[in-house]
C-alpha cells in the first residue's frame, strides 16, 4: 500500500457503508477523517495502519452549525475526497410517520450533504483536483410510496450531485461529484428506519450484496468515474433500475407501496 498523503472525509463512518468505506480508503493509503455522533470506533482502525493518519470527529450533522465546524476541522488537511454517506429513512406512510423526525432526516440527508458539497466543491475548484461522492439510493430513481420522504431525499441527492456533475464536465474541470446508488444493504440502516412497533428480522426481498463487497466496488468504481455521473453495483439493482425505467410508473408505485408497507 503506498501512503497517498491526501485525507478522506467520511460522514456516517461509525458502522455500515461508511464504516466499510474508511477500511476501503486506509486500504488504498488515504488518511481518514471519519464523523457520525459517536465515531470514536473507527479510531480502532489506525492499529492496522500505523504509517497512516485516522480521525474521528464526533458530530451530529443534522445541526447545521455542526456541519460548518465539520468543514472548518478540515481546513488544515489535505483533503482530496469527501463521502457523504451519513443518512437514514423514516419507514411509513406519509400520514403516519413522525414530522419530527423526518425534518431531522431531510436535515442530514439534504442539507449536510449540499453544504459539504458546496464548500468542497469550491474548494477543490481552486486546485482543479478533488472529488465528492454522495450516496445516494436506488430509492433515488423513483417516488416511494410507504417511504416518502427518504425516497424524496434521494432523488434530491441524485438530482443535484448529477447537476454539479454535468457542469464540472462541461467546465473541463478535473473535479467530480459522483452519486453512488446502493440497494438493500445488510447495515443499521432498517433498524433506524422502523418504528419501534415494526421492528422485526430485516428482509429485503431481492439478494442483499455483503457491505464491504458493495464499498470496494463502488468504491472502485466511483474513483475511476470520469463520464458518468452514477455508480451501479449488482446485478438485481441493474434489473430494478432497467425495470424501473421501462414499466409504467402506476404499475412500479403499486408493487412499491406492497413492498415498502410490508416490511
Ligand atoms: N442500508 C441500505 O439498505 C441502504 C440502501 C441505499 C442507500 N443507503 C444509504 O447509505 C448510507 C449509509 O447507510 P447505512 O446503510 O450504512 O446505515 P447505518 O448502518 O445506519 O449507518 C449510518 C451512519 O450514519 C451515521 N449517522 C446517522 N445519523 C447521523 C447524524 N445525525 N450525524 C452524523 N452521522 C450520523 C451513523 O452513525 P451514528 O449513529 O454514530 O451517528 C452511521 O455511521 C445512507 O445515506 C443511506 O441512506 C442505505
Amino acid at each position: 500500500m503506498k501512503v497517498l498523503n491526501q485525507w478522506a472525509v467520511v460522514t456516517g463512518a461509525s458502522k455500515g457503508l461508511g464504516y466499510a468505506y474508511c477500511q476501503e480508503l486506509l486500504k488504498k493509503g488515504y488518511h481518514v477523517l471519519g464523523v457520525s455522533r459517536s465515531a470514536q470506533n473507527i479510531l480502532a482502525l489506525q492499529k492496522q495502519y500505523p504509517e497512516l493518519k485516522v480521525r474521528a470527529c464526533d458530530l451530529d450533522l443534522s445541526t447545521i452549525e455542526n456541519v460548518y465546524k465539520l468543514y472548518d476541522l478540515t481546513k488544515e488537511l489535505n483533503v482530496t475526497l469527501v463521502i457523504n454517506n451519513a443518512g437514514y429513512g423514516v419507514l411509513g406512510k406519509f400520514q403516519d410517520s413522525s414530522l419530527d423526525s423526518e425534518i431531522n432526516m431531510l436535515t442530514l440527508n439534504i442539507d449536510a450533504l449540499h453544504i459539504l458539497t458546496k464548500l468542497f466543491t469550491q474548494r477543490f475548484l481552486r486546485f482543479n483536483y478533488g472529488r465528492i461522492i454522495n450516496i445516494a439510493s436506488m430509492a433515488s430513481f423513483t417516488p416511494g410510496p410507504g417511504f416518502a420522504s427518504y425516497y424524496a431525499s434521494k432523488a434530491y441527492v441524485l438530482r443535484l450531485s448529477t447537476a454539479i456533475n454535468y457542469e464540472l464536465k462541461a467546465e473541463k474541470s478535473k473535479v467530480r461529484v459522483i452519486s453512488v446508488c446502493p440497494g438493500p444493504l445488510k447495515t443499521g440502516f432498517w433498524d433506524r428506519a422502523k418504528p419501534s412497533e415494526a421492528k422485526q428480522e430485516y428482509k429485503s426481498g431481492v439478494p442483499v450484496i455483503a457491505v464491504d463487497v458493495y464499498a470496494q466496488k463502488s468504491l472502485n468504481k466511483a474513483l475511476k468515474a470520469k463520464r458518468k455521473n452514477y455508480i451501479l453495483i449488482g446485478f438485481w439493482n441493474r434489473v430494478m433500475r432497467f425495470f424501473m425505467a421501462v414499466c409504467p410508473k402506476s404499475w412500479s408505485l403499486k408493487l412499491l407501496y406492497k413492498y415498502q408497507v410490508s416490511r
